[in-house]
């Protein structure tokens, strides 16, 4: 019965009626065992994000077998016994959690692994989350968002838009992206500023936390640097009340402060693309972030600057390039798409990130706001699994009033602008499949786990309570309903603007 080159303390993926199963495909799984074994993946790999345990480790736990999730990825077969004893070590391991009583000993996670940026992971000191603060709790959810929905293709168009209302003033247009994240966004508003504003020298400060989002971002900018060769695109993780003026508040911080100039050397996109890549060692070295003990808040450890820019335009960039000491904001436009968490308190987002965003306009300067504001069918599905549950707390207008207070005196230098629900709102879809949705039964596993998914990261939905209702197919059946119901799962955003006054004398 036993394959010999299977290991002692393999879990044997055979058949329920004993028979061996095939050796792994090598492919994602198929069929009903298939869906099974994609459902259980994706469970296993939240169960172990929350308990920041090693999927070995999760292995050898469950089932005393270090490869068995790695052989499940790789399209082995698993028998209904093996998955009902994952799930019953998940529950047993949440519920001993729950309870308090010393859940059974779950670390063996080495976090340092995830700061090596590349590079061979080797064991270090045991790094606490708060040191090792990685943003997003999880990046598969947010990237398999980004990749299943057209948010950022939406977004993006509803950004463009406002580039008709900007009139920048020489030597360059100048624009802020208050939390870039994995830069699809940001790339293609620079697109549609290329088209708009060809000729015109680009001022752009993208503000960024998180270390595998500035990676993300700087992968999309070779080309950008190659179409409009005229652009200064400087990134920093510094945050919202000091990014828009690149120093820091504190002076201690100011004092400390990393700036790194980069003048990109050629012509073409694969010189560029390899000088950026070659930033990796500088950037895992000083991008890191941890969480404040006072405000749980993520916090930068070294207060970084990097400014890129193309040598052969060095000197026609001179008053644009950033001098220290003598910056100014004055930006045209600011972007702040989705840029605090959906819970986080309306004083939080009013006073730490749009006051001071709104400080940084120009004259004649626009702040775009734009937020997940549910009423459609994603929110349907948490709802059907978390009766009640409202993660958008905060509406434009509660935004906008807070925001007013926040400027106090200053806020009359400013049009806080609204629009009309028809006018603010706009959607965005969940790719699927022509006509898959049309008959229940042919909703694929795949797509509910992705619309599953995307309902949850939308609403923010933390690890702790996913891992407590994927333990039972409850959320897939509620996921398919609304699916089918609805024909399709789509989300609303909504949008406001903040401009500033022109200078009327
Ligand atoms: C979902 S991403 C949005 C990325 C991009 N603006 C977009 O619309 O695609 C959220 C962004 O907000 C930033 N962010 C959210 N909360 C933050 C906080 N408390 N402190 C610093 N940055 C934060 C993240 O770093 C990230 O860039």
């Amino acid at each position: 019965m036993v394959d010999f080159n299977m290991a002692e303390d393999q879990v044997p993926l055979e058949k329920s009626n004993g028979e061996q199963a095939p050796e792994p495909t090598g492919r994602p799984p198929t069929g009903r065992n298939g869906m099974e074994a994609e459902v259980l993946l994706q469970e296993i790999s939240t169960f172990c994000r929350r308990h920041q345990m090693a999927e070995t480790t999760f292995g050898r736990r469950a089932v005393n077998d270090g490869k068995f999730v790695g052989r499940l990825k790789y399209g082995g077969r698993v028998t209904t016994s093996t998955v009902e004893r994952v799930r019953a070590f998940m529950t047993d391991a949440s519920k001993a959690e729950t309870n308090g009583d010393g859940a059974p000993q779950l670390q063996g996670f080495n976090s340092a692994l995830t700061v090596s940026g590349g590079a061979t992971p080797q064991p270090g000191p045991e790094l606490t989350p708060e040191q090792n603060f990685r943003f997003y709790d999880n990046r598969q959810k947010y990237l398999m968002f980004v990749n299943t929905c057209s948010e950022k293709w939406v977004v993006a168009d509803r950004i463009t838009q406002e580039l008709e209302h900007i009139r920048p003033n020489p030597p360059a247009l100048r624009l802020f992206d208050a939390g870039v994240g994995d830069g699809t966004v940001l790339a293609r508003v620079m697109r549609s500023m290329h088209r708009r504003f060809e000729k015109f020298p680009f001022y752009i400060v993208a503000k960024e936390i998180s270390l595998e989002d500035v990676r993300l971002t700087l992968e999309k900018t070779p080309d950008r640097f190659f179409e409009h060769p005229a652009t200064v695109l400087i990134l920093t993780n510094l945050n919202y009340a000091e990014a828009p003026w690149l120093i820091p508040n504190n002076p201690e911080a100011a004092a400390r402060i990393v700036w790194k100039e980069v003048a990109l050397q050629g012509t073409t996109t694969a010189e560029f693309e390899q000088q950026i890549t070659e930033l990796q060692p500088f950037l895992a070295e000083n991008w890191r972030a941890s969480v404040s003990k006072k405000t749980g808040n993520p916090v930068y450890e070294k207060p970084v600057v990097l400014v890129l820019y193309r040598e052969d335009c060095k000197f026609l960039l001179d008053s644009v390039i950033p001098k220290r000491g003598a910056i100014r904001a004055d930006y045209d436009l600011v972007i702040a798409s989705q840029p605090f968490r959906a819970r986080a308190p309306v004083e939080f987002k009013a006073k730490r990130v749009l006051a001071p965003l709104v400080k940084s306009l120009a004259p004649g300067g626009r702040l775009l706001g734009i937020h997940s504001c549910g009423g459609d069918p994603a929110l349907e599905i948490i709802q059907k699994v978390w009766p009640g549950e409202q993660p958008f707390t905060t509406s434009r207008h509660e935004l906008l009033r807070a925001t007013k207070n926040a400027l106090g005196r200053a806020a009359h230098n400013f049009s806080f602008i609204s629009n009309s629900d028809a006018k603010s709102l706009f959607r965005y879809d969940m790719h699927t499949l022509p006509n898959e949705i049309d008959q229940e039964s042919s909703i694929g596993t795949s797509t509910l786990l992705a619309a599953w998914n995307a309902a949850t990261y939308v609403a923010q939905i933390e690890d702790q309570r996913l891992a407590q209702v994927m333990s039972d197919q409850n959320y897939l059946t509620a996921t398919k309903e609304v699916l089918s119901e609805r024909g399709g799962l789509w989300f609303f955003d909504e949008s406001y603007v903040i401009s500033r006054k022109r200078d009327l004398h």
